[in-house]
Formats: C-alpha cells, sequence, structure tokens
C-alpha cells in the first residue's frame, strides 16, 4: 500500500503474513515515481537497462556508471518503496573488496537501500562481506543472464536433477548468509514451489509460477513496450508500444495540419507591444 516505506524488514513480515510483495523495474525518474504512486512495493534498477533502455543483445555491457547514473534518477522518483541496485557483471566477482565498494556505491552515491546479485556458491563469499558492511543483499538463481555465455543461451534452469539441486543448494546457502530475499528466474515452478516452501525468506518469481512470495517483472514487459524479444513468462497489461506509436502519428499528423498547437497550447502577445513593435 502507498505511504508506508516498504523496507527489507517488511520482506520478512510479508513472507509471515502470506502477503505477496510486488516488484517492478524502473530506471528512470518519471518512471519510478508513477510505479512508486501506484504502490508497488519494491523498485529494482536492473541491468536490464542494458537490454530495454541502452539496446544491447545482453546484460554484460552494462557498467558500474550506467548502474549508478540510472539509480540515482529512480532513487529522485521513490518514496515508498524499497530501492534496489542491481550489481552489473564484473562488479563483484573480481575480488570481495571490490565487491563492497561497488555496493557501497549505490547505497552511498546511488541512495539504493539494498542491492541484488546473481549466482550461489561461486559468488557467496561476497555476498557475506557485503552483508557484513550493512548492505542488505537479495539474491538472484536460475536463468542468471550475466551467465548467458555458460548457459548457452536465456534457457529455463533447474530442469534436472543436478541443476535443480544446485539451485535448492544454493538458496539454502544465500539464505544462511543472510540474504533478504532471493529472485528466482526462470525456473520450473515445482522447484520455485519447493525453495518458497523451504526458505524462511521470500522468493521473487519471473518465469517461475505462482507459488513464490512475490513476483517481478521488468516494466517495458509489463507495459508492452519492449518489441525486441517477449518470454513466455510476461504478461503484458497495456498496449504501451501501440499507444506509443499512434500518439506519435497523431501529434505528427497534427503539427504538419496546424492543429497543433493550438492557441491553448500559445502565449498570446499584449496588442500594444505588438503594435509598437
Ligand atoms: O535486471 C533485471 O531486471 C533483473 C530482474 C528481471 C530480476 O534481474
Amino acid at each position: 500500500m502507498a505511504g508506508k516505506k516498504f523496507t527489507v524488514q517488511s520482506f520478512k513480515s510479508a513472507k509471515v503474513k502470506g502477503e505477496r510483495i510486488s516488484m517492478l523495474t524502473a530506471y528512470d525518474y518519471t518512471t519510478a515515481s508513477l510505479l512508486d504512486e501506484a504502490g508497488v512495493d519494491c523498485l529494482l534498477v536492473g541491468d536490464s537497462l542494458g537490454m530495454v533502455m541502452l539496446g544491447y543483445d545482453d546484460t554484460l555491457r552494462v557498467t558500474m556508471d550506467d548502474m549508478i547514473h540510472h539509480t540515482k534518477a529512480v532513487a529522485r522518483g521513490t518514496r515508498h518503496a524499497l530501492l534496489i541496485g542491481d550489481m552489473p557483471f564484473l562488479s563483484y566477482h573480481v575480488s570481495t573488496e571490490e565487491a563492497v565498494r561497488n555496493a557501497g556505491r549505490f547505497v552511498q552515491e546511488g541512495g539504493a537501500q539494498a542491492i541484488k546479485l546473481e549466482g550461489g556458491q561461486g559468488i557467496v563469499d561476497k555476498v557475506r562481506a557485503i552483508i557484513k558492511a550493512q548492505i542488505p543483499v537479495l539474491g538472484h538463481l536460475g536463468l542468471t543472464p550475466q551467465s548467458v555465455n555458460a548457459f548457452g543461451g536465456f534457457k529455463l534452469q533447474g530442469k534436472d536433477i543436478e541443476t535443480a539441486r544446485q539451485i535448492v543448494d544454493d538458496a539454502q546457502l544465500l539464505q544462511d548468509a543472510g540474504v533478504f530475499g532471493i529472485v528466482l528466474e526462470c525456473v520450473p515452478d515445482g522447484l520455485a514451489r519447493l525453495i518458497s516452501e523451504r526458505l524462511e525468506i521470500p522468493t521473487i518469481g519471473i518465469g517461475a509460477g505462482v507459488h513464490c512470495d512475490g513476483q517481478v517483472l521488468v516494466i517495458q514487459d509489463l507495459m508492452g513496450m519492449f518489441r525486441k524479444m517477449r518470454p513466455k513468462f510476461v504478461k503484458p497489461y497495456a498496449d504501451g508500444g501501440d499507444i506509443t506509436v499512434a500518439a506519435v502519428k497523431s501529434y505528427i499528423e497534427e503539427l504538419r495540419s496546424g492543429a497543433f498547437p493550438a492557441p491553448e497550447h500559445s502565449f498570446p502577445i499584449d496588442a500594444e507591444v505588438l503594435a509598437k513593435l
């Protein structure tokens, strides 16, 4: 509900009360203020901005500076929602010191209250160090897009017993390390259900079925604005792409015909001033 600030503590109580958590991505001030006004619980400045805002084919070229730039803009439009910054590729892989410093930039420069990073066993030492620096961490398992080359494409994860078990073990490991929630992306719904039932912290699903404790979507997907690709798990709630194209066509038509700007969009000059000119 809009008004009260959603915090990492709210994550815990939402799971206890069985209240589903809503999360959306945002990358700019205007969108963030609208989503916040609508009452979304969490705003994620996702590294998906590389694809939907910058036009790359994946998220791998997104830099820390890109992320901080967009996080600052979203922070200016956010009052109620918990603001989470997404750590981009290579910002937490090289060393623990770099991971903590980069996580800190999201809070200190960007105005985020938490960060998200991808992976389990391989990065859990970084997760522990970031949490030790008092920065809340959201985990991310399953189809972790920064591993797209290792996975050989954007593919469903956890289909066989080995990979499913790895995701279950990683989820437990992340919870034990102290994350306040875990995004489960593109995994079978039964696997997401099992993990959600076993964990004390909330799971946030995207392409992981209805049994997660919350859901996240990319805002351009929800608004039907990103036409380059549409994964099976996306449900557009508006024809934002068609609406935008139609509005711009009307604008072009009206400016060509002279219907826009009309008198109500113009500033009249005083007749005396005009006469003296
Ligand atoms: O970058 C992103 O937007 C994400 C969400 C889709 C979970 O990681």
